[in-house]
């Protein structure tokens, strides 16, 4: 049943109502106000209750990348880091292995791989990569999984992801499908709102896409839970803090951001000015400032 776009008879526009909020009576949370107390409480260590909104810290890329620029030591770079961000969006080795049990953040695991940079044309053919019972010894509070829509291995990795949903329904965990975007795949606003609704519908408590340059707020008022945005490849720290201000104002639930937090020449100076837009109402000029005083204090 083909929709409405591309087809030659087009009459009707499409309407987003973007300036009307999705309602979520008695719950601070998108699209989440009817799920049961556990996974509402899972939710609320990963968004602030106050905004609804999140600072996730992404250093997960290993499990595809190895040691990625920046997080070759996560010890050494990753845990300076971890008093300032709201969530950790990390894999299973390396929470066991360098973050300290004793954290208050909430964890957000990586629950796909099974491929790698050393066979880029495959990237896409991923499987679950964690069992729902060692999600629960590590105390996620969501799991990712990366979907790859519109590849060669699309159909598999929705599959991942039902299966992943139907796993952590079971315990009250929820669920962040990624929107995979390879190389050769596309980048735009309708791309993005196709990748990202089918993502909720299919059951995702949370969806995680890039921002676009335009439609980004058409992407956030269609899909029905919160989307929270990645940083992408580094860029200068002040298109880094406009992109997720400019995401927030749109509709954005926050950032899942990592080489532009990591991969900065002041990561805890941009840690803080990206807490500056998401939480603490800054425009991007002005927490740029906070950067650039904060770096110089740091004798950078
Ligand atoms: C990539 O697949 C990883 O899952 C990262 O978590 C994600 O790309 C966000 O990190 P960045 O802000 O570096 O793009």
């Amino acid at each position: 049943m083909a929709d409405l776009d591309g087809n030659q008879q087009e009459k009707k526009e499409k309407e987003y109502f973007t300036q009307v909020s999705q309602e979520a009576p008695g719950f601070f949370l998108k699209g989440s106000h009817q799920y049961d107390w556990g996974l509402k409480n899972r939710l609320s260590r990963v968004f602030n209750p106050k905004n609804g909104r999140t600072i996730m810290l992404a250093f997960d890329h290993g499990y595809f990348q190895g040691p990625a620029t920046g997080l070759e030591r996560v010890d050494q770079t990753i845990l300076p880091l971890e008093p300032y961000c709201d969530c950790l969006m990390l894999t299973r080795g390396i929470q066991r292995a360098v973050i300290p049990a004793s954290t208050q953040k909430a964890i957000a695991l990586r629950a796909s791989g099974g491929t790698s940079m050393a066979r880029p044309d495959f990237l896409s053919d991923e499987v679950l990569a964690c069992s729902i019972e060692d999600a629960i010894r590590l105390n996620a509070s969501v799991l990712a999984v990366q979907v790859f829509i519109g590849s060669e291995h699309e159909r598999n990795t929705i599959h991942n992801m039902v299966r992943l949903i139907d796993q952590a329904n079971r315990y009250g965990i929820a669920v962040m499908g990624v929107v995979a975007v390879g190389t050769n795949m596309e980048r735009t606003p309708k791309y993005f709102r196709m990748a990202t609704r089918i993502m909720a519908e299919l059951g995702c408590h949370m969806v995680k896409c890039y921002h676009t340059e335009t439609e980004f707020e058409t992407i956030t008022s269609c899909c029905p839970v919160p989307i929270v945005i990645a940083g992408g490849k580094k860029r200068p720290e002040l298109d880094a803090l406009r992109m997720a201000y400019q995401a927030c104002e749109q509709g954005a639930s926050g950032v899942d951001m990592g080489r532009n937090i990591f991969q900065s020449d002041a990561p805890i100076p941009m840690m803080k000015a990206v807490r500056g837009v998401v939480h603490e109402g800054m425009k991007p000029e002005e927490a740029f400032d906070l950067y650039n005083t904060l770096k110089a204090e740091e004798g950078k």
